[in-house]
C-alpha cells in the first residue's frame, strides 16, 4: 500500500484529481469507479474546476458507481445517482449513458447481476475511489461481509446509519439497505485510491494498513491487492 499524506484536505483533493486527470489523459476511455459521501466532494470539484479550465475530456469517459440506497429513486435528491449528477456528472462534458450507478428501486438482484455484468462488458474498472466508514466499510459492505461477495444488497449498520443521517433529516429517514458494489467487485480493479480525512478516520486507517487481514474490518482487505494507494490528510494519518 502506497500511502500519501498531505497537511490539507485541499492538497488531498488536488493529488487525486491530478491522479484522475493524467490518467484520463493517458486513457480517454477509462473505467473510473467512484464514490460517494462527504470526502470525495473536494476531489469533485477539482475535477470541475481543471474541466472549466482546461478542458479536460470526459466524451468517452465511463464511471461506475459503488452503491446506491433501496427505495430511493434516482430523482430523489437523496439518492446517490442525484448526488453524482449534481457535484460531477452534471459540470462534465460526459455521456450519462457512460455513467453507471445501481438503480435501488425495481428487481434488485437482477439489477445486482445486470451492474456485474455491465462492469464486466467495459472490461472492468481501472482506478477505483474509494472513501472509508469509520466502521471500516467501504462502498456498503459492512463488517462481517464475505470477501468473496460481487454486486449485492445490503443491510446498513446502525454505526453507517447515523454517520450518513448527516445528509437526510433525521436518522430515521435514512434508508435501512442498499445496492453495493461486493468485495471482490472492487478488487478487481486495476487501481485503487482510497482517501480519508479527519481524526474520526484515524482509528480504522491504523486498522486497516496494519490490522489483520478480516471480514470485521472490510478495508482491511486492500492489504491484499496489488496497487493501492492511501491518500490521507495528517489527521487521518495521525495514528500510523
Ligand atoms: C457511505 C458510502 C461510502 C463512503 C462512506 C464514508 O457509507 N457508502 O462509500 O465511503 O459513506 O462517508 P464520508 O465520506 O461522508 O465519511
Amino acid at each position: 500500500m502506497k500511502i500519501n499524506t498531505f497537511k490539507d484536505p485541499i492538497q488531498v483533493h488536488r493529488a487525486v484529481a491530478k491522479e484522475i486527470i493524467e490518467a484520463i489523459q493517458q486513457r480517454p476511455n477509462l473505467v473510473l469507479g467512484l464514490s460517494t459521501g462527504s470526502t470525495p466532494l473536494g476531489t469533485y470539484a477539482e475535477l470541475v474546476k481543471d474541466h472549466q479550465e482546461n478542458g479536460t475530456d470526459y466524451g468517452q469517459v465511463i464511471t461506475f458507481n459503488l452503491d446506491e440506497y433501496e427505495g430511493l429513486d434516482p430523482n430523489d435528491p437523496k439518492s446517490y445517482r442525484h448526488f453524482m449528477n449534481q457535484h460531477l456528472f452534471g459540470h462534465l462534458n460526459i455521456n450519462q449513458k457512460n455513467t453507471h450507478v445501481p438503480l435501488g428501486t425495481g428487481d434488485i438482484e437482477k439489477e445486482c447481476r445486470d451492474y456485474e455484468d455491465r462492469i464486466k462488458s467495459a472490461e472492468g474498472i481501472d482506478i477505483q475511489l474509494l472513501g472509508i466508514g469509520i466502521n471500516g466499510h467501504i462502498g456498503f459492505n459492512e463488517p462481517g461481509t464475505s470477501f468473496d461477495t460481487y454486486t449485492h444488497a445490503a443491510e446498513l449498520s446502525e454505526d453507517t446509519i447515523l454517520a450518513n443521517s448527516k445528509f437526510f433529516e433525521s436518522p430515521n429517514q435514512v434508508p435501512t439497505r442498499a445496492i453495493t458494489m461486493g468485495i471482490k467487485s472492487i478488487l478487481q480493479a486495476k487501481r485503487i485510491f482510497l482517501i480519508a480525512l479527519g481524526l474520526s478516520k484515524a482509528q480504522v486507517i491504523k486498522g486497516m494498513v496494519s490490522g489483520p487481514v478480516s471480514e470485521s474490518l472490510p478495508a482491511s482487505v486492500l492489504q491484499n491487492h496489488a496497487d493501492v494507494t492511501l491518500f490521507l490528510n495528517e489527521e487521518a494519518a495521525s495514528l500510523l
